[in-house]
């Protein structure tokens, strides 16, 4: 008996979490671990949230919901694009998923064909490029220029009668780095002159700093004639393990999606919904002070590797990552990870696994206190310019 399908061809093991797990070895070996490799945030879920969940599950609001969400949830984000000048309507638009992923899925899914080429504005998260191969289409990298800046000409070059959709997401993993308004303005403007579909991820719209204002692609297509977008409570609410995501687009793919739901996994945890109503409708200056913390360790970190011979960092604009580059070093981005992580404990994330463009970069994750970064960031300006 064969148990392994095709498809598991076309899986991979999560680069991540394969630096994870050797970190995890040297930790248990009792080695001191700097952990830069995992994005998820380090502060604890705001407590008004996590009192939400927990007085959903005492009135025993444990049963399935609809499979789209709950209607206060549905409400509750439609309250949220109007805070910020979007109609949406909750009710049609929008489908509630367990955690963003999930929606993305879900999203490729319904709209992709198998043999379609999809865009990826590159570096991208690897998950993106691994979904797109799940449903048998062909990921195809369009890379932009330092700091996720757009380059037109790549763009435009790249849209052939086969491609169905084009990935973007700002502010972006790996780089920090952020699409403007007209950056979006055009790349709808070539969605619908090449009738192709935008997957927008949005899930670090609120972090981002130096006075940056994250335009969602819903203001540049109100109608959602070619938008769907990604977003979810993970980062913005330091809610990752409670998997909490949605997608908001056009009443068909929203239906398309809800199919999928109701036969996959029927819903979002019934009671997580009930937080997710509390973390967009109740106080949000949890997010500011988030905000003002990740602020600081970003210029610090970026100063730091500035600081090292050989590495240039660019200041992002948003998420909670450096991209640096170690061009200078002349070595693969796997091989230079591993030595890092075994000669200083560092543990960060090849720059390989965001596009075969990027193995002089490696991705360093910095929702960790500053002191931790301090630490971490010394043990690699000694040990980096023994390598040159
Ligand atoms: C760009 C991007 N989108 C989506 C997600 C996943 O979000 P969720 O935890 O809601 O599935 C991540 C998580 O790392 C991410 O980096």
């Amino acid at each position: 008996m064969d148990w392994t399908s095709h498809t598991m061809e076309r899986i991979p093991e999560s680069d991540t979490l394969k630096m994870f797990d050797l970190a995890k070895r040297l930790e248990s070996e009792g080695k001191k671990i700097y952990h830069f490799e995992v994005g998820q945030p380090d502060f604890p879920t705001p407590k008004n949230v996590v009192i939400a969940g927990i007085d959903a599950l005492k009135k025993g609001l444990t049963k399935y919901t609809p499979a789209r969400g709950i209607p206060q949830l549905l409400d509750a984000i439609q309250g949220y694009y109007k805070s910020r000048g979007i109609t949406i309507n909750g009710r049609k638009n929008v489908i509630v998923t367990p955690g963003a992923k999930m929606a993305l899925f879900q999203g490729f899914l319904s709209t992709i064909d198998a043999g379609d080429d999809v865009l990826l504005l590159s570096p991208a998260w690897p998950t993106y490029r691994v979904m797109i191969r799940t449903v048998n289409a062909k990921p195809v990298d369009v890379c932009t220029e330092s700091n996720y800046t757009l380059d037109e000409e790549a763009l435009k070059h790249a849209i052939s009668r086969t491609v169905s959709a084009l990935v973007i997401n700002t502010p972006n993993n790996p780089t920090g780095g952020v699409l403007t308004k007209e950056n979006l303005r055009l790349i709808y403007d070539l969605a619908m002159d090449h009738d192709f579909v935008v997957f927008s991820d949005e899930i670090y719209e609120t972090l981002v700093y130096d006075g940056f204002k994250q335009t969602s692609m819903l203001e540049v297509d109100p109608t959602m004639e070619r938008t769907l977008v990604i977003n979810g409570m993970s980062k913005s609410y330091s809610m990752t393990g409670w998997r909490l995501g949605y997608a908001i687009g056009n009443e068909e793919t929203i239906s398309n999606m809800t199919r999928i739901q109701q036969n996959t996994t029927s819903c979002a945890t019934s009671f997580v919904q009930y937080a997710g109503v509390e973390a967009l409708n109740g106080d949000q200056s949890s997010i500011a002070a988030m905000v003002k913390e990740y602020h600081a360790r970003r210029d610090e970190i970026t100063r730091l590797f500035n600081e090292i011979e050989g590495v240039s960092c660019v200041s992002p604009m948003g998420a909670f990552y450096v991209f640096p580059d170690f061009v200078k070093y002349g070595v693969s981005s796997t091989t230079l990870a591993e030595l890092i992580l075994k000669k200083t404990g560092v543990c960060c994330t090849p720059g390989l696994a965001f596009g075969a463009k990027y193995d002089s970069h490696l991705r360093f994750s910095y929702p960790v206190s500053l002191a931790e970064i301090r630490e971490g960031m010394a043990k690699l300006a000694q040990f980096l310019p023994t390598l040159i």
